[in-house]
């Protein structure tokens, strides 16, 4: 398998639409405090009873075709992985955009605002080589810190951001009010310059 990884325009980013972002969910992440550590925690793994389909992009004004619409991408990233020629991921990474609160309108912040890898190609590398591209790309722009949003549904999200060095920063059970079994994951990690 051949993976070949590069930045790409912003203007193409509605391209990602053709990779469904939707995975199964069979597993949740259950977070408790660390004993003696109030602000740090750890994650394990449940199953539950019923397994469902989780797709972001089916929620109204989500997705790669709509972001253009609601925000200026100028100063967003996007870089693309093809295998054996196919688009098979990307990831978008948002910077300086009034309106992306996530920002915090902080210039030296950037946010991982869409991963994803094609489903048959998942867990073979590609998703970490992307989150490595999208830190370089924020450290090239003078960011120090990266930030993702994620669920406790989402338990591959979580290891892979884990595994990458990130930290879970905040756990917000009641960040959806409409979807009551989600809870709300922010993950940081510490960007050093390059
Ligand atoms: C999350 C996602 C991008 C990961 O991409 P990937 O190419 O599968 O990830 P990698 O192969 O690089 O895996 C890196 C690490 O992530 C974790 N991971 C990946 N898939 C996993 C899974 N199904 N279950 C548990 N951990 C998993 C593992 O720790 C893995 O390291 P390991 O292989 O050494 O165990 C991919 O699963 C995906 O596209 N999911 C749907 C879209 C999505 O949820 N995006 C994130 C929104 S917040």
């Amino acid at each position: 398998m051949k993976v070949a990884l590069a930045e790409a325009p912003i203007r193409d980013v509605a391209e990602l639409a053709q990779i469904p972002i939707s995975f199964r969910v069979e597993r949740v992440c259950e977070i408790a405090a660390k004993p003696g550590e109030p602000s740090a925690w750890v994650l394990t793994e449940r199953e539950i009873a019923s397994p469902y389909l989780k797709d972001y992009d089916a929620i109204a004004r989500e997705g790669p075709t709509q972001w253009a619409k609601y925000f200026d991408l100028t100063n967003w990233g996007y870089f693309r992985a093809h295998v054996d020629s196919r688009l098979a991921g990307g990831v978008v990474i948002a910077h300086r955009t009034p309106g992306v609160t996530m920002l915090e309108e902080r210039g030296d912040l950037a946010v991982i605002w869409d991963i994803r890898v094609a489903p048959g190609l998942r867990g073979l590398g590609v998703g970490s080589s992307l989150l490595d591209a999208a830190e370089h790309w924020a450290r090239s722009r003078e960011c120090t810190e990266l930030k993702i949003e994620t669920q406790n549904i989402n338990v591959a999200a979580c290891r892979l951001y884990a595994k990458s060095g990130c930290v879970l920063q905040a756990v917000n059970p009641q960040a959806y009010p409409e979807l009551p079994d989600e809870i709300q994951l922010l993950w940081s990690k510490p960007l050093k310059a390059s």
